[in-house]
């Protein structure tokens, strides 16, 4: 994107990150789940998203059909649109984790480029996670009906119909979603947190456990 402006000097803040996670005691991370429509990226957020709340992290789901509401809500579905919908969100991301919270981001994001841009602006705090859901399944549950839509030519451009979805090579998370419960999904990413011990400032061994 050009740089329209370029008489802005960046304020250096007095409250840092660090002072953020340090008070909040968690480091800020962005989780960016990627999959077909229908795949189950938003319902694991949110219940991966609850799961965090309950232990003490400071915790928010941005939400491709919620964030087109309004953030995005000036953007469609063809390969550009999507590419600055993405770019939009990575930047948005960042700022949340600035702020010291774990963002979960649940859009499509179909094309890798785009999903590496993200990567390349959040560094070690971008954690990617792959919803992987055959088309067949997520077509077949069609929740929002949309997947009917497209076969029958009313909508274009939808992905894995008549757009592609480019699956990630190298994501840190895979998660099996459409043979997975949604609990075993959550725990899928909660582990991996655990292990790469990106949440183990909390007493999270007392806290975590419904
Ligand atoms: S992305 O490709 O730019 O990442 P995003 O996740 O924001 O997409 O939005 C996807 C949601 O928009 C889908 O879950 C679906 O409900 C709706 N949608 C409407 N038109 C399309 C389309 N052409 N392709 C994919 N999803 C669409």
């Amino acid at each position: 994107m050009s740089k329209v402006s370029s008489n802005v000097v960046w304020h250096t803040p007095e409250v840092t990150r660090q002072d953020r996670e340090r008070r909040n005691q968690h480091k800020g991370l962005m989780l960016w789940l990627t999959g077909l429509s229908g795949s189950g990226k938003s319902t694991l957020a949110h219940a991966t998203e609850a799961y965090l709340h309950q232990m003490g992290v400071h915790t928010y789901v941005l939400d491709g059909d919620n964030v087109r509401h309004g953030l995005c809500g000036d953007l469609g579905f063809s390969a550009v649109a999507r590419r600055e919908n993405i770019r939009r969100i990575g930047e948005v991301g960042k700022l949340f984790v600035d702020a010291g919270t774990v963002v979960f981001s649940a859009f499509i994001s179909p094309f890798r480029s785009d999903r590496q841009q993200a990567r390349k602006l959040l560094g070690e705090d971008f954690v990617e996670v792959y919803c992987n859901s055959p088309l067949s399944v997520c077509e077949s549950r069609d929740v929002k009906g949309l997947y009917q839509r497209a076969r029958a030519g009313e909508i274009r451009d939808f992905t894995g119909i008549s757009s592609p979805y480019e699956p990630p090579e190298n994501p840190e998370i895979v998660v099996d979603t459409a043979n997975l419960t949604l609990e075993e999904s959550v725990e899928r990413i909660i582990d991996y947190l655990r292990q790469q011990q990106l949440i183990t400032l909390l007493a999270d061994d007392d806290r975590g456990h419904r």
